[in-house]
């Protein structure tokens, strides 16, 4: 299914879908796949291409994750605080993902070759920037077909027991998220609120 969305339709209207992912439906591998080959055309460093993605459909290991993603997910909405408006929204949409991530059917993890801890900002920048672009890629293709996604990055405060629940060879490899993937509960998305413009564009000058 390819949902009818102008590209400005699609680029303002891809939110972070948490309580609105359909749980029961499972995402076809080549629905995926398509979404990943158009993931392949982001610009990566050095045309270095050196990302890779890990999808994860396996109940088990989805299960171990959600274990680990919840263990994060809880303590830190815990030092949040209560919340009002806009924040709390968004609070019970995580606690409602938490409780959910292991049923929701697809997991991907975008990776990178090597590992950037101390290494100065221009490498840095060029490994989150081979890698984000391409995610972000996988995230509006999935919503181009009616899939709902989310960035989040909770189990990365784990990263090496997740490496080694799925045979990812840390020392060599980066995880940079972990995107819950399902079928959307409806497929209208309005905009998303932002700060006003002037706040944040910098013109000739800071
Ligand atoms: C770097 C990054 C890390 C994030 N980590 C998490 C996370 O761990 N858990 C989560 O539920 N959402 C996470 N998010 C999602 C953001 O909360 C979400 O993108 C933001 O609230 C905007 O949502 P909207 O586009 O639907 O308005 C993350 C987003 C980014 C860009």
């Amino acid at each position: 299914m390819k949902l009818d969305l102008t590209p400005d339709e699609l680029l303002s209207t891809t939110r972070a879908v948490r309580k609105r992912l359909d749980l029961s439906k499972p995402v076809e591998r080549e629905v995926l796949e398509e979404c990943l080959h158009l993931a392949q055309q982001a610009p990566t460093a050095s045309y270095s291409q050196n990302w890779h993605f890990v999808v994860v459909t396996d109940a088990d290991k989805r299960a171990a994750i959600g274990e680990i993603w919840r263990k994060v997910c809880y303590p830190y909405l815990e030092r949040g605080g209560a919340r009002e408006g806009q924040g709390k929204r968004i609070g019970d949409a995580v606690v409602h993902l938490a409780e959910h991530i292991h049923e929701v059917p697809v997991h991907v993890i975008p990776c990178v070759q090597g590992r950037y801890e101390e290494k100065p900002n221009a490498l840095v920048s060029s490994m989150y920037g081979s890698i984000i672009p391409a995610a972000w890629s996988f995230m509006l293709a999935a919503r181009a077909r009616g899939l709902g996604t989310v960035w989040t990055t909770f189990h990365l405060m784990h990263e090496r027991e997740v490496a080694e629940i799925l045979g990812i060879p840390y020392d060599e490899v980066t995880q940079v998220a972990l995107i819950p993937v399902a079928y959307s509960l409806g497929t209208d998305f309005k905009p998303g609120k932002r700060k006003p413009l002037d706040s944040m564009v910098h013109w000739n000058d800071w």
